[in-house]
């Protein structure tokens, strides 16, 4: 499942409908022509045009004054967390996070975060258990909590938007208290059509925010970091001493603002497969919020190596359950195929 592959790489399965995650896509050739026409410079001594562009627009979009182009949303989660908790200090999220789940222990590898897990039902969030778990600084016996971090959406939660009522109670009660908070909004597009709200709405409730534009919005790489300016000046410094500052990478901030003026909109469209898909397999189509769909119940290895065989991937996130994922390149004959061939696979 998430054994360290030592097996050669191998070519994506041409022709396959691919549900193991909205990563997969592969650029449009529009959004080639805008990577190949992008203007570009420097990064590193901030002379990409396209790049600052990027930066700028998604600041903007997030209601924060700052941005930082980063080649991936787990780079983008861990400065955003080194940002705002110091070594020997924890972060608390959800125990399915992807921060703490998928991230290799880079936030106790790299920078020193304690980290500590809360289980909140499907990673949604709650905003006392939280709240009842913080422990303060000053206190000579305990770790203090300096960070909580949030998934909106939540990946392993099934692709749920989280509460908004809950994000506001959790952002007013860190104002006094003193606890910042990261946004790990890998998804956050997708939360955003989902409920028709604007990003900023979300952003604003966070001191660090991530998104990125590799998933639903299908550029090939890219992430931007959001927080104020003075953070964000830090975190160029963090980019750099982890290897992450690019040159002329405005070619991949191009795609990204590809991406925002073309793909947005229609993440509408994935949202709507992946209810109908679910619907399709017998599965509750109401509990799918966005693009991902839960299929328990199942033996995931038996099934997904059968869906291979006949051309569908899919993704194994336990024993019994698996994961399909709706994205740009998945289109209702797509979803037509994946139903022929997982459901006598799934049914119950
Ligand atoms: C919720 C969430 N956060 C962060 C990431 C990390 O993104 P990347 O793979 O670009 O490091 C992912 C990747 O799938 C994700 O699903």
């Amino acid at each position: 499942m998430y054994a360290i592959d030592t097996e050669k790489p191998s070519a994506a399965l041409e022709g396959a409908v691919d549900l193991r995650s909205d990563t997969v896509t592969r650029p449009t050739a529009a959004m080639r022509r805008a990577m190949a026409e992008a203007e570009v410079g420097d990064d590193v001594y901030r002379e990409d045009p396209t790049i600052i562009a990027l930066e700028e627009r998604v600041a903007a979009l997030l209601g924060h004054e700052a941005a930082l182009f980063v080649p991936s949303g787990t780079m983008g989660n861990q400065i955003g967390m080194r940002l705002v908790c110091e070594p020997g200090e924890e972060v608390l999220a959800d125990a399915d996070a992807h921060v703490f789940t998928y991230e290799l222990g880079a936030a106790a590898a790299l920078f020193g975060l304690s980290s500590r897990t809360v289980t909140s039902p499907a990673g949604r969030l709650d905003a006392d258990l939280f709240i009842a778990q913080v422990r303060p600084r000053g206190d000579w016996h305990v770790v203090p909590t300096a960070a909580i971090a949030v998934e909106n959406t939540h990946n392993r939660g099934g692709g749920i938007v989280q509460p908004l009522d809950e994000l506001q109670k959790l952002w007013d009660w860190s104002r006094s208290a003193g606890v910042a908070v990261h946004l790990d909004g890998a998804r956050l597009f997708n939360a955003a059509v989902a409920t028709g709200k604007d990003l900023a709405t979300y952003g604003r409730l966070a001191d660090t925010a991530s998104v990125c534009l590799s998933k639903g919005l299908g550029a090939p790489v890219g992430s931007v970091l959001v927080s104020s300016a003075e953070r964000i000046a830090q975190g160029r410094l963090w980019r750099k001493r982890l290897g992450g500052g690019m040159r002329q990478a405005g070619v991949l901030a191009a795609a990204g603002l590809y991406a925002l003026d073309h793909h947005v909109d229609r993440l509408a469209e994935d949202h709507e497969h992946a209810r109908l898909l679910a619907d399709r397999l017998g599965r509750d189509p109401s509990a799918v919020e966005t693009n991902i769909v839960v299929v328990d119940g199942v033996n995931a290895p038996v099934v997904a190596e059968a869906a291979k065989a006949q051309g569908v991937l899919v993704g194994q996130v336990g024993p019994s359950r698996l994961r399909l994922v709706t994205h740009l390149d998945v289109d209702r004959a797509g979803v037509d195929r994946a139903v022929e061939v997982l459901g006598p696979l799934v049914a119950r």
